[in-house]
């Protein structure tokens, strides 16, 4: 973590953007995405040696944290940290999320069940609760979930993945209404297929993949804009608004020859 003293933030007036899952993928592309239009940014993933690489290509304007976002406190230092050196933030971005294939009948599954949901749901809480009171106070700013098109219907053999990010989904809807008003907008992206990490290993053809480049120019441009919700890429949002309104006998005959994403309980998440 930097120690470099707090900037004038009256003088400063570069956006502050704290985003969470930044050593890969979306998070990775995001950040990069918003140092180009220098901002000051807060990067918050475990690895900090892709962290550190990131920061060294825009000294002075990122601190970077290596933390677990189920860790709450330490989250916390974190928000402390990144709003005593720039201000309190125009956008935090809780990004970081993991998926593995589970399924309940194993009960090796559980316990990576227990982490995805952790990650996913609980995480996305413990980014934004210590910015609030500030962000309040400052009476603007962005509050961004990245959902997933996998929490609009549940997805077989990824039934911890869709619960987190359904979960996710109402919970950040709970958040926006608890907020209005304030000036602070609760934005949700739900991506389609993002090439990244996460979905390399994919053994299944995924429609409408979209560089992690692309998935940020897009995400950046929902979250200027403040949307409330924002399925990415729109053919995502027609096929998932369909999916809805599918009858559940006919979208579990679809659904149940899917290929799924491989279990693995030996991951560790
Ligand atoms: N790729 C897609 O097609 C897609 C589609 C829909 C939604 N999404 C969502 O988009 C987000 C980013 O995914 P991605 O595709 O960019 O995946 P990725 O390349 O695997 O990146 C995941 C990021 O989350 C971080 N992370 C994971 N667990 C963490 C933890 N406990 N604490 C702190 N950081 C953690 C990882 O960093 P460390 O490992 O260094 O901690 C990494 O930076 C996720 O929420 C994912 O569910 C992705």
């Amino acid at each position: 973590m930097s120690a470099a003293p707090p900037l004038d933030s009256d003088q400063d007036t570069a956006l502050k953007v704290f985003i969470t899952g930044a050593s890969s993928g979306i998070g990775r592309a995001l950040a990069e995405h918003y140092a180009g239009q220098g901002a000051r940014l807060g990067l918050v993933a475990r690895r900090e040696h892709l962290l550190d690489s990131l920061a060294k290509r825009w000294p002075g304007q990122t601190v970077c944290f290596s933390v677990d976002v189920t860790d709450a406190p330490a989250l916390a230092s974190a928000a402390d940290a990144f709003t005593t050196r720039f201000g309190a933030p125009d956008i935090v971005i809780a990004n970081a999320g993991v998926s593995v294939g589970t399924l309940t009948e194993h009960a090796a599954d559980l316990e990576a069940i227990r982490r995805v949901i952790e990650v996913n749901l609980f995480g996305i809480a413990a980014t934004f609760s210590p910015f609030i009171a500030a962000m309040r106070q400052a009476g603007s700013g962005r509050l961004v979930g990245i959902a997933s098109v996998a929490g609009i219907r549940g997805l077989p053999g990824a039934g911890a993945y869709s619960a987190s990010k359904a979960a996710a989904i109402s919970y950040l809807e709970s958040l926006r209404i608890e907020l209005r008003g304030s000036g602070v907008r609760v934005v949700t992206i739900c991506p389609g297929y993002v090439e990244t990490p996460m979905t390399e290993g994919n053994p299944f053809p995924m429609p409408f993949l979209m560089p992690a480049e692309e998935a940020a120019q897009r995400f950046s441009r929902a979250i200027a804009r403040g949307d409330s919700y924002r399925v990415i890429p729109w053919q995502m949002a027609l096929a998932a608004r369909l999916l809805r309104m599918l009858p559940n006998a006919i979208y579990d005959r679809l659904l149940t020859r899917a290929p799924r994403k491989p279990r693995n309980s030996d991951t560790a998440l």
